[in-house]
């Protein structure tokens, strides 16, 4: 009921009357009542003025189970959407809902994590009100060697994503960071399960920086937040929706090859260190080179210094701008 009354608000800007509520939704005049009082518990602002009705004021960053799907403008991704205030990580839950029989495209959102996982066995800060933390099941029907892809494909969307609901222009530090003006803003964790070589589940979890203030020493010159960015509070619920619509988008293309052949030329557009010195810092020594784009299996082509190219595969090493981070 809560859901259908915040679409109807949404759909009209003018003030609707109780009675018109009534009787497009066909309930009581006690349970339009009552579902006004919960959106306003949950931070919506609606004015209720005497013999006129009820108005929508959207200001809040409100982000609940009701406003994620009234914005959710999918076939299948978030079709299966899971809100939580608080989790431990929603790749966690996420994986606990995929070891329970979540569909593809299940969909994982949380306001708050108290152990958010990082890459490299790292955590990820998470308070409240802050950013994004959401993560997608997906049950692919390629073999495991494509699965690490699933990061580039998720980097893409949150540039996307972004970029659409906000106008700002994120790029992506190869393989798993978006950046805005060289300092990280999002962080990508994809993690797998598999069986005799099949993959039983995905899940690709995706941590941005939304209205963070200020960050722990260790990444204070390295990262930012899309609020220091735009110098405002910004609304998540619509960056989740334009993301996870952009991973469906990018996914079904993805899954036509299983590999990046199709996305190659979008993804090179939006490489931050494309055309720029990079550091790779192999286990094996370290060296220098040019970065040119990705090839369709999604490694990093670096040009060395004896103009030999070679082929950096994700995981294995990492990749570092010679001046800073990008
Ligand atoms: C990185 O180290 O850059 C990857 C960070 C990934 C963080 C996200 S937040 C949502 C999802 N849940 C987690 O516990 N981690 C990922």
């Amino acid at each position: 009921m809560k859901a259908e009354i915040l679409k109807v608000l949404k759909e009209n800007k003018g003030y609707l009357s109780g009675q018109q509520l009534c009787e497009s939704l066909g309930v009581s005049r006690t349970a339009v009542w009552k579902a006004m009082g919960q959106l306003k518990e949950e931070g919506y602002q609606i004015e209720a003025v005497r013999n006129r009705g009820y108005r929508l004021v959207e200001t809040a960053d409100v982000m609940t189970t009701a406003e994620l799907r009234t914005m959710l403008c999918t076939k299948w991704m978030g079709a299966g959407l899971e809100y939580f205030d608080e989790t431990d990580s929603t790749n966690i839950q996420a994986r606990r809902l995929a070891e329970n029989g979540a569909p593809h495209g299940t969909l994982v959102v949380a306001d708050c994590q108290t152990a958010g996982k990082g890459r490299r066995g790292r955590s990820w800060v998470s308070p409240h009100g802050t950013g994004i933390w959401m993560s997608m099941v997906l049950r692919p029907a390629f073999s495991p060697a494509h699965a690490s892809m699933l990061t580039l494909v998720a980097g893409m969307a949150v540039v996307k994503g972004i970029r659409m609901a906000t106008g700002l222009e994120p790029m992506i530090k190869w393989p798993n960071d978006a950046v805005l003006r060289g300092r990280k803003i999002c962080g990508i964790l994809t993690e797998m399960s598999t069986e005799d070589d099949c993959i039983r589940y995905v899940v690709t979890g995706i941590g941005i920086n939304v209205n963070t203030e200020s960050f722990p020493p260790e990444i204070a010159s390295t990262a930012t937040s899309l609020k220091l960015e735009m110098g405002e509070n910004v609304k998540r619920s619509p960056i989740i929706a334009a993301v996870a619509e952009a991973f469906e988008e990018y996914y079904e293309i993805f899954t036509k090859t299983c590999d990046m052949s199709g996305l190659k030329e979008e993804y090179d557009q939006v490489l931050a260190n494309r055309d720029c010195q990079v550091c790779v810092l192999d286990p094996k020594g370290e060296y220098r080179g040019r970065a040119l784009g990705i090839d369709s299996e999604g490694s990093l082509l670096v040009e060395r210094e004896d103009g030999h190219i070679v082929s950096v595969i994700s995981g294995e090493v990492s990749v570092r701008g010679i001046y800073g981070y990008v």
